[in-house]
């Protein structure tokens, strides 16, 4: 059944790759993005997803823009929760501005994408949650205190929101990559990613077409009874 997807963050990346593979299930697709103009503008101009430019640690902004797509393209049934950031330092070294940066994009910024969305999923009975959390919220990183929290938050809010939308026909579930080939991976200094990667026994990085396999399988209508879960996709690097 065609369905309308959101997906933030969904122009570059990982959110890139879950915004193609929902349309190419059949799916519409809006894909937000934060900053980068030049490069949702070559993501439309490719696939044909419209994008929409907000920032998700703002609720009135996310729901305003939620607003806009629901009017596009009709109500959301999936929403991929998948915009996120790094600010990466040693604890000794973290700024409350660093800390507060990520936990208002990556945590905060779930509520607000999510939020604005549910009241509508209760009354029609039906939606699909799925979150983008990440290996090092399950496993924690060196230099990631705020970046694992929020990711680690991400699994509290799942587990919740599965509880309450469960007889409603919502189900919300998350997703945590491993090390995938993303500009955001790539940004880790390369000394450290090899030393990364030499500790992930399928012995490369992920790609984001393989996260993306994990949100089309927990879109689909026929994923009703799986509530609450995660899936690590990490090349066996860590085993919850
Ligand atoms: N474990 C233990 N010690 C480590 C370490 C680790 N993983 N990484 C670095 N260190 C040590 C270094 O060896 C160094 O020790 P010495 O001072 O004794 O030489 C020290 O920590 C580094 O201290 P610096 O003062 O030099 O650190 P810095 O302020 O320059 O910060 C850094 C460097 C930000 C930590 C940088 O190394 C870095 O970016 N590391 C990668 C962090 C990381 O993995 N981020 C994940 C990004 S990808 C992502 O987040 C996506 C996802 O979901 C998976």
């Amino acid at each position: 059944m065609t369905r309308t997807a959101l997906v933030t963050g969904g122009s570059r990346g990982i959110g890139a790759a879950i915004s193609k593979a929902l349309k190419a299930e059949g799916h519409k697709v809006a894909a937000t993005y934060a900053g980068n103009d030049e490069a949702a503008a070559a993501f439309t101009a490719q696939t044909g997803i419209k994008t929409y430019k907000w920032n998700v640690a703002d609720y009135d902004e996310s729901a305003a823009g939620i607003a806009q797509v629901e009017a596009d393209l009709g109500p959301i049934d999936i929403v991929v929760a998948n915009a996120g950031i790094t600010r990466d330092a040693p604890f000794h070294k973290m700024t409350p501005e660093q800390w507060h940066q990520v936990i208002d994009t990556n945590l905060t910024g779930v509520f607000n994408t999510v939020h604005p969305i549910w009241p509508g999923m209760r009354d029609r009975k039906f939606g699909r949650v799925i979150v983008i959390s990440s290996i090092n919220g399950q496993k924690g990183q060196f230099a990631q205190v705020n970046y694992a929290a929020t990711k680690a938050g991400d699994l509290g809010i799942i587990k919740s929101l599965a509880q309450e939308g469960a007889r409603a026909g919502i189900t919300a579930n998350a997703v945590c990559p491993g090390y995938i080939a993303t500009e955001m991976v790539m940004a880790v200094p390369e000394k450290v990613r090899e030393s990364i990667i030499a500790q992930i026994p399928a012995g490369r990085l992920g790609e984001p077409e393989e996260i993306a396999r994990c949100v089309t399988f927990l879109a689909s209508d026929e994923s009703g009874f799986i509530n609450g879960s995660t899936i690590s996709a990490n090349g066996a690097q860590f085993f919850v």
